[in-house]
């Protein structure tokens, strides 16, 4: 019989589906809408305690594309697939203490989903090590479930916070230490993919103590300039700062990314994020080593918390396990990782041999067609 439920970091789950933290789970009744609705748990929206005040318009836009030429644009229109999601939303805008009873009413409520409480400070003097530690206790009194630190968030303008933290190996491995000292729940670290080598920052996080990596968070752009107004499409006043890049976009991004942390620490425990709106996305993390899957984008765009997507993903994974019944799979433990080994440097594929060689001159979609040889 399928199993759906898993052991991540030790906590078990109804299924290894999550809401990543984002809007989706920014309020109590989103949270307890979609625990209903059937996922394993959620990263509820990160929480801080410094003042946060969003951009004067929309905090999020979807980047569409038309089927039938290269149009790229956040307008609405028929028939137009989804790209991406942009976003220059900061961190919730809820006090630490509007937080705290709500996430103890949604435990009482769903004791047997997971809560997974994100947190952000700064780094780089004590009060800003004790602010994370405070958000950790105030979090896990409540019955949290584990803790996700955000050191990822990519528009922020302090530098000792978000990704500009995530970015210095030393500061999150002192900031994860700094949560683990007073944290009974497991820690995730959740990273930024704006980097060189992300498995430098994921080092620094596991010698802090953190019990897994989540990968990734959106990556750093820009919305596209109107080409009748020269204007970007989403601008307060003219202007505009970098955001972040989430959805079907990022899905081969932050897989490249996930591959190199699940060969470098094979061992280690993983949530994987970006781009997943289907099981047959989620598969792929899972082959690579990832224990659980957060999703973000396809939910916001399902209802606000994904209840057709967490069907589809529940029913994905029954039919896959059922399908591959014949391997003795019964639960997501028995493929996690299966395909880790497959990513290798270019050098190790095989080349074709001499015979089977025609100089690159294949017709292949994207290439001229090959020249007469004279
Ligand atoms: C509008 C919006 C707000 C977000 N806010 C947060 C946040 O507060 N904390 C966080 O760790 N990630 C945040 N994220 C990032 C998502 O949790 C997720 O990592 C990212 O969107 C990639 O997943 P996706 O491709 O499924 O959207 C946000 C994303 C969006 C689109």
């Amino acid at each position: 019989m399928a199993d759906l439920s898993t052991t991540f970091t030790g906590i078990r789950f109804q299924n290894p589906f999550l809401l990543s933290s984002a809007p989706p789970t920014e309020s109590e009744s989103n949270i307890l809408r979609a625990l209903e609705a059937g996922w394993g748990g959620v990263v509820t929206k990160t929480i801080g305690l410094h003042p946060v005040v969003n951009v004067a318009g929309p905090k999020t836009k979807f980047l569409r594309a038309d089927a039938d030429s290269p149009h790229l644009s956040m307008k609405k229109r028929p028939g137009a697939a989804l790209h991406s999601s942009w976003n220059w939303e900061l961190i919730s805008d809820k006090t630490l203490d509007w937080w705290v009873p709500r996430l103890g009413r949604i435990k009482k409520a769903y004791p047997s989903h997971i809560l997974v409480a994100s947190i952000m400070a700064g780094s780089g003097n004590d009060t800003e090590l004790r602010h994370w530690q405070t958000l950790a206790t105030a979090c896990q009194n409540e019955g949290c479930d584990a803790l996700e630190l955000n050191l990822s968030c990519p528009h922020m303008d302090r530098q000792d916070m978000g990704s500009n933290l995530g970015k210095d190996k030393e500061l999150v491995s002192i900031v994860t230490k700094a949560v683990k000292e007073v944290s009974k729940i497991p820690v995730w670290a959740k990273l930024t993919p704006s980097t060189t080598d992300i498995v430098i920052e994921a080092r620094g996080a596991f010698l802090g103590g953190a019990d897994a990596i989540s990968s990734s968070n959106t990556f750093t752009s820009l919305p596209l300039f109107d080409a009748e107004t020269l204007e970007f499409e989403v601008h307060v006043d003219g202007f505009v700062s970098t955001g972040g890049l989430g959805g079907p976009a990022i899905l081969p991004l932050s897989l490249a990314k996930m591959s190199q942390l699940t060969q470098a620490f094979p061992d280690k425990s993983f949530s994987g994020i970006g781009g997943i709106s289907m099981f047959a996305h989620a598969l792929n993390y899972f082959l690579l080593g990832c224990g659980t899957v957060q999703i973000c984008t396809a939910a916001m765009l399902d209802h606000a918390v994904g209840p057709n997507v967490i069907r589809e993903l529940n029913e994905g994974l029954r039919l896959f396990l059922e399908k591959h019944a014949d391997k003795g799979w019964t639960r997501v433990d028995d493929f996690v990782g299966l395909r880790r080994d497959r990513v290798v440097a270019q050098s190790r594929i095989r080349r074709p041999d001499e015979k089977a060689y025609h100089g690159g001159r294949e017709t292949a979609e994207g290439y001229a067609a090959p020249e007469e040889v004279v």
